[in-house]
């Protein structure tokens, strides 16, 4: 691959990809066709798991199924997103146990190891899946919301962290921290790559997150708006176009704050949760399948449709191989035109613009 206008970064360097652009997970759904589509283009796409309702051994066969067949469409690197779930005694939930265990016996099959490199936890904190993951030989990232939380994620072994801003899609965090909050106190936090997430769209999105102290940018609702997401209903991405700013709402998701588009499906979980009548498996699993049918089916209204903030400014729909490159080069150009910008004091206590050397007085 010939590489376009760039930017450094150790995170290309611990995991082999050209540049620092990663598709984070967007489980429940099926990402195999955008991850290959985003690791083919130089980024790191990630593969992402079939539901947590799933009969956790019928989820992991469905799981090493997607591992077989993103890997089938790349020889470059990819990622696998697992959230964990831990029960109120800190014991890890059977649906993550299963996941990463799959995850791990997948790495087993030299075609599968060749290509993934990468598993992504979210959620809960790391430490109570590491003995599962350690020795895998998988770069662990962990998503969190907060430094705190970032910290104690390094502490117990994970090798990169994810910095998600509370506009992020889907599932976020109890505590409403924002990009621009949390990237700079996390990268101070810690002592190992950092991808900021949340919010991110284009160039000025990357070249803020660089000069906020991230080492990647990771992206979820800007890459389900793209040509290349052929495992989703059409009508999932031309939902996000037609959002305008604000559109999108938190909800309370069974397990905390989720973000999405309005829809009924969102007033009809808030009505089951208040109402009390179901278990939380029961909730869980009404929860996916209104999520499945918003992707599968295109079911606007009854379905569920996780989404972030930036929704309301994406107007277009990507060409997955064209943008990877292109935001990389669009925050190059932003970043020098801002350095041609920049005002230093001299000697003689002037003030001039470095690269045009115009004096300011
Ligand atoms: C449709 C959708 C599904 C998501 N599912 C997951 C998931 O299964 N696991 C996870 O860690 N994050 C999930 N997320 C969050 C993304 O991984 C990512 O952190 C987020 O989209 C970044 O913010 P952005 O949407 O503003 O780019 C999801 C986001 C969306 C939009």
């Amino acid at each position: 691959m010939t590489a376009g206008p760039n930017i450094s970064s150790r995170f290309c360097d611990l995991v082999g990809i050209t540049y620092p652009v990663v598709q984070e997970g967007l489980g429940p759904y099926k990402t195999v066709q955008l991850a290959a589509a985003v690791s083919n283009a130089g980024g790191l796409g990630t593969v992402s798991i079939p539901g947590i309702s799933e009969d956790p051994a019928a989820g992991s066969r469905k799981l090493r199924g997607y591992l077989e067949q993103a890997c089938a469409l790349t020889d470059r690197p990819l990622a696998v997103n697992i959230p964990v779930g831990s029960a109120s005694d800190g014991a890890i939930l059977p649906f993550s146990a299963a996941y990463i265990s799959a995850v791990v016996e997948a790495v087993g099959d030299p075609e599968i190891a060749a290509r993934l490199k990468v598993i992504t936890t979210s959620a809960g904190p790391p430490g109570v899946v590491r003995p599962l993951i350690a020795g895998s030989g998988l770069i662990h990232m962990h998503k969190v919301g907060g430094t705190r939380q970032a910290v104690r994620a390094r502490a117990e072994g994970a090798d990169v962290i994810i910095a998600s801003g509370f506009e992020a899609g889907g599932h976020t965090h109890a505590r409403p921290v924002h990009t621009f909050v949390l990237g700079p106190s996390v990268a101070q936090a810690v002592d190992c790559p950092v991808v900021l997430a949340g919010g991110i769209r284009d160039g000025a999105g990357v070249a803020a997150a660089f000069a906020l102290g991230a080492d990647a940018v990771a992206l979820g609702t800007r890459f389900v708006a793209s040509y290349d997401n052929s495992d989703w209903h059409p009508a999932y991405a031309q939902r996000i176009l037609s959002a305008t700013e604000a559109d999108d709402i938190t909800f309370m998701a069974v397990y905390g704050p989720s973000r999405a588009l309005p829809s009924r499906g969102v007033d009809e979980l808030a009505e089951i949760e208040v109402s009390g009548t179901m278990s939380v498996a029961q909730v869980t699993a009404w929860k996916d399948d209104r999520l499945i049918r918003a992707q599968r089916d295109g079911e606007m209204d009854a379905g569920i449709l996780p989404a972030g903030q930036i929704s309301g400014a994406i107007n277009d729909l990507i060409h997955v191989a064209e943008f990877v490159p292109r935001v990389m080069a669009d925050a190059v150009e932003i970043l020098r035109s801002l350095q041609a910008r920049t005002l230093v004091a001299d000697v003689a206590g002037r003030v001039a613009g470095v690269a045009e050397g115009v004096a300011v007085q």
